[in-house]
């Protein structure tokens, strides 16, 4: 691939930006300046840099964002900062979207991506992809709760009731619940009808992808798709 058309790939503007990106020395290939936006470069193997950061080439682009409070899952956000504002430029230019929505309140693991079909089979409710949330509850979580959650709770407008896959108390007043479904305020509306209330909610894992430890709030990292996504 010439070097012009896979910068173009990789987000960093239209082919023509990208050859005079080339041009005026901004991009380096394996370490070394490339002043030929013509240059033929082995994508699969390539690392490049833009204007001092690096990259690598990648078709399709798979992220984790550790989501911290107070932020939008929404290109247009109403109220406060968009979950996109965090990451950079040529990622936005490749139509990065967030695989399906966190409240503004809850933070921990979004899952990014521009490829269309791992962005639905991830947040397709259909699907049931399980989700882990770390729930912080208002008043001390009892034994009847637990068991109500487990068994399926009631919501307004659903025909019927909906339980957690999983539901592990971790202390007092916090509980690791797992759902399937993508409903709006699934959690919090679980634990409303289960009598109690969500204070603070972190999700620490989507299907097969674990919020990396490592990952500040705020910050995002590539992930590989190691699994095939769920059928
Ligand atoms: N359930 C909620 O209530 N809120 C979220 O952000 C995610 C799941």
């Amino acid at each position: 691939m010439k070097l012009d058309r896979l910068l173009q790939t990789q987000g960093f503007g239209s082919r023509r930006e990208c050859r005079a990106r080339v041009l005026a020395g901004r991009v380096l290939v394996d370490g070394v300046a490339a002043d030929d936006p013509d240059l033929e470069v082995d994508a699969a193997n390539c690392r490049f840099s833009v204007d001092g950061v690096e990259w690598r080439y990648r078709e399709r682009a798979y992220l984790a964002l550790n989501k911290p409070a107070g932020y939008e899952c929404s290109h247009r956000p109403q109220f406060h900062p968009s979950v996109f504002s965090l990451l950079p430029p040529s990622l936005l230019a490749r139509g990065v979207q967030a695989v399906g929505r966190l409240d503004e309140d809850t933070t921990g693991l979004l899952l990014l991506s521009d490829d269309g079909q791992f962005i639905h089979a991830y947040s397709s409710g259909k699907r049931r992809v399980p989700k882990v949330y770390e729930v912080s509850a208002k008043h001390a979580v009892s034994d009847e709760q637990v068991a109500a959650l487990l068994a399926g709770v009631q919501l307004n407008d659903e025909p019927e009731p909906i339980a957690a896959a999983d539901c592990v108390r971790l202390d007092e007043k916090r509980i690791r619940l797992t759902v399937t479904e993508g409903k709006y305020h699934l959690v919090k509306r679980m634990v409303a009808a289960a009598g109690n209330r969500v204070e603070a909610l972190h999700r620490v894992a989507v299907g097969p992808y674990v919020l990396p430890q490592t990952l500040a709030p705020g910050q995002w990292q590539w992930i590989e798709p190691a699994a095939p996504a769920p059928a």
